[in-house]
């Protein structure tokens, strides 16, 4: 039976195809999976002499970026650039913005001017939900962060990260550290491991920077961060978000560092072949030591190569689910 507008997933056609991309809740193995198998075909593109595939040909990518970002941005850019589409950036500033306001006013201007598909970064927590509900229901709308709600590319990427650098899911330990109470990249993390099927998830914080209810995902909570790396497979490592803390969450950057910061000496408690990721930005000697960040275990400068192939595959899949769903409504009509 094909679900009604109204019951349907909003990012979902009615095939159960992507066609906006805004948070891994709600989306199946399966789908997860085709998006990590495309990106496996999209990371050959990035190794040829030319770079580019005509599948987003003679289509316009808008992305929207209401919060600063150097490599979503980017990535997003060469991703739509290697798929071939026109591309446009805005870098659109919030500082004297009231909510609501400018984003349904410059994305009503944009979609005057005829775009396709919207990246859309925010400091607000469901802006992406928004605007796929409210603004551009047939435009795709893809996620590149919001508040701290979602990103789920960098959740996606990370799991292309961890598939290709160990194979799979299903018998690994993943520490998450650090700032989980303000990262959203920690909540598609979470998200994507446990419907990968990742057995043992683990976040270690500090108790001031765990949500409530973090329980709820399914993960083990640790707050001595010893404990916690003991024999996992994969660390990925966040940012203190201090520009998304209000009031003294913390001492000082110097004691986070010296309780929740990735040493080489830390970094033994865990596997030997360990990885060790971050979303970036890295801040050295506040998260991470620099022989860490860059030392043998560390992927962090592949999770930015594979980000592309992963922004290339659900941009492309989001196309393709809205043409299915546009061709999907032009029979019932004629139907009727
Ligand atoms: C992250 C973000 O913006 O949420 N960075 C990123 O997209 N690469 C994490 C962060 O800012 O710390």
């Amino acid at each position: 039976m094909t679900p009604t507008a109204a019951k349907r997933p909003l990012q979902l056609n009615d095939l159960g195809q992507l066609r906006h991309f805004l948070s891994i809740d709600g989306l199946s193995r399966e789908l997860l999976t085709e998006i990590l198998d495309t990106a496996d075909s999209f990371l050959e593109v990035g190794a040829r002499a030319v770079k580019k595939v005509p599948l987003l040909r003679g289509k316009t990518v808008c992305n929207v970026f209401f919060e600063n970002s150097t490599r979503t941005r980017t990535t997003f850019e060469l991703a739509a650039q290697r798929l071939s589409a026109d591309v446009i950036t805005l870098n659109v500033s919030t500082s004297s913005t009231s909510k609501g306001e400018t984003l349904l006013d410059t994305l009503r201007n944009l979609e005057a001017m005829a775009a396709d598909m919207f990246v859309v970064r925010h400091g607000d927590s469901g802006a992406a939900h928004f605007i796929a509900e409210h603004v551009c229901p047939n435009v795709a709308i893809i996620n590149g962060g919001d508040g701290r709600h979602a990103h789920p590319t960098q959740g996606m990427l990370d799991m292309l990260t961890i598939r290709r650098h160990k194979g799979g899911f299903e018998n690994l330990s993943v520490a998450i550290v650090g700032d989980i109470l303000h990262s959203r990249v920690a909540r598609s993390n979470m998200l994507a491991l446990k419907t990968l099927g990742c057995p043992d998830i683990r976040v270690i914080a500090p108790k001031t920077l765990l949500p409530v209810g973090i329980e709820q995902y399914g993960v083990s909570v640790y707050t001595d961060l010893a404990e916690g790396l003991k024999d996992v497979d994969v660390i990925i490592m966040l940012r203190l978000q201090t520009e998304r803390m209000h009031g003294g969450l913390l001492p000082s950057a110097g004691e986070f560092y010296r309780t929740y910061g990735l040493t080489t000496q830390r970094l033994a408690l865990a596997k030997p072949d360990a990885l060790v990721m971050h979303p970036g930005p890295i801040n050295r000697g506040v998260e991470i030591e620099s022989a860490v960040a860059d030392g043998p275990q560390s992927v962090i400068l592949n999770q930015v190569t594979y980000g592309i192939a992963i922004r290339m595959a659900v941009l492309s899949m989001a196309m393709s689910g809205q043409a299915a769903q546009r061709q999907l409504n032009q029979n019932n009509q004629e139907q009727r």
